[in-house]
């Protein structure tokens, strides 16, 4: 038996949610360009959950069970308020959603339904808790969400500053949630099938998702890029700090990727719209640094800009604080994961590989004496 690092190329498990062939992202055999360029987040997640894209109806009563269940249990906010005031956002929505499971009577319920229910449930209320959570580190009463809202990601907005949000931020969130909804057999997937394959419950298969998407390897590189940019601070920077990075050969945040080697097509989508936004806020500044570090690592490394180089500059013109963007991963997410937690459940085994033995030969018990 020989170990293959990270599972580099191994293929665990059949899945039908989504696929990445030949450097093209499917969610259910629709093209993510086709879906960014059209559907609502509600669409996708009801694709990704049902296996098809819903009608009118369908899509009215999936709006109608969100904003339903938007509502986070009054405990729950506050064990929020008792979070110190400078916990990291992915430890304390890990922490926040893991507890959802003490105030659901069905938290342990099995059948298809009560899972169905509880992904609708969960992907209603992870933008609550991860606004609520950002208003209360501020001395700020968490805003309830909107019982009427029009989208998750216009609810998400609002329950952030309290104001109704504008029509290009919904819809600049709106396309960013498709785009980060499921990747196949990512990390966090990865480690949310792994815990429900034990016949464990819903709400521990996302917590673990959580705890696996906070890496910078993994989820947490938008926050490193968008720290990366403050750091390096103006476009005059950009060729000493990325040069420097090179030299020492440590990596750039935002770039590379385990399965894509010639792009990352949610990339294009991003850097796009890092541009539009920066033309409306009038600050160009930080896509335009962006594109000068794709130039010169693209240029000698040949690494493509993954996901979560562009969403940074993106989330920065949205205003939305930096250590909350990967929290928005998660939201967007929570579809994917539970998704392939239904998947899973449909068709279960156990997820127990092997591991290749590197330690010490047989050896007998000294008696503590002699030692
Ligand atoms: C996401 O899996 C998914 O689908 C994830 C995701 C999703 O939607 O779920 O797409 C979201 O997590 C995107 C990735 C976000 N992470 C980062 O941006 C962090 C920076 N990227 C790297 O850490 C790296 O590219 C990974 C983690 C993304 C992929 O790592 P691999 O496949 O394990 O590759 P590796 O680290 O073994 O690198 C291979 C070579 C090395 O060079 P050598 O040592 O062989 O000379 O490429 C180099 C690395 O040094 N390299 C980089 C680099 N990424 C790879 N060098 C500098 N900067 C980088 N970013």
């Amino acid at each position: 038996m020989t170990a293959t690092k990270g599972l580099e190329g191994i293929v665990a498990t059949t899945s039908s949610v989504s696929s990445i062939v030949d450097g093209v992202l499917t969610y259910r055999g629709y093209d993510i360009d086709d879906l960014a360029e059209n559907a609502s987040f509600e669409e996708v997640a009801y694709l990704l959950w049902f296996g098809k894209l819903p009608n009118a109806s369908e899509l009215e009563q999936l709006k109608k069970d969100l904003n339903a269940n938007a509502s986070v249990p009054d405990a729950v906010i506050q064990q929020l308020k008792l979070y110190p005031k400078n916990t990291n956002s992915m430890a304390a929505l890990r922490t926040a959603v893991s507890s959802l499971a003490l105030y659901d009577e069905e938290a342990n319920d099995m059948s298809r339904e009560s899972n169905v229910r509880k992904a609708i449930k969960l992907q209603a209320q992870l933008p609550a808790i991860v606004a609520a959570f950002a208003r209360i580190r501020e001395g700020k009463e968490p805003v309830a969400p909107k019982a009427d809202a029009g989208s998750i990601a216009e609810n998400f907005l609002y329950m952030l500053t309290g104001e109704q949000p504008n029509k290009i931020a919904i819809e600049a969130l709106e396309k960013a949630l498709v785009l980060h909804a499921d990747h196949e057999l990512n990390a966090s997937t990865f480690a949310a099938r792994v815990t429900v394959a034990t016949l464990s419950d819903i709400y521990s298969g996302v917590t673990s998702a959580i705890g696996a998407l906070k890496g910078p390897l993994h989820g947490g590189a938008n926050e490193a890029v968008m720290a990366m940019l403050e750091e390096i601070g103006t476009i005059d920077n950009v060729e000493s700090y990325v040069q420097n990075k090179l030299a020492n050969k440590e990596k750039l945040m935002g770039f590379g990727h385990r399965v894509y080697k010639n792009g990352d097509p949610r990339a294009k989508h991003l850097q796009k719209m890092s541009q539009e936004l920066g033309k409306i806020t009038g600050n160009l500044n930080w896509y335009e640094m962006s594109i000068k570090i794709e130039d010169i690592v693209t240029g000698q490394k040949g690494l493509k800009p993954n996901v979560d180089f562009y969403s940074a500059s993106v989330y920065t013109s949205l205003e939305i604080p930096r250590d909350l963007f990967t929290p928005i991963f998660a939201i967007s997410r929570t579809s994917g994961w539970t998704a392939h937690i239904l998947e899973q459940y449909e068709n279960n085994r156990l997820i127990r590989p092997r591991a290749e033995y590197t330690g010490p030969a047989t050896q007998k018990y000294v008696p503590i004496e002699k030692r």
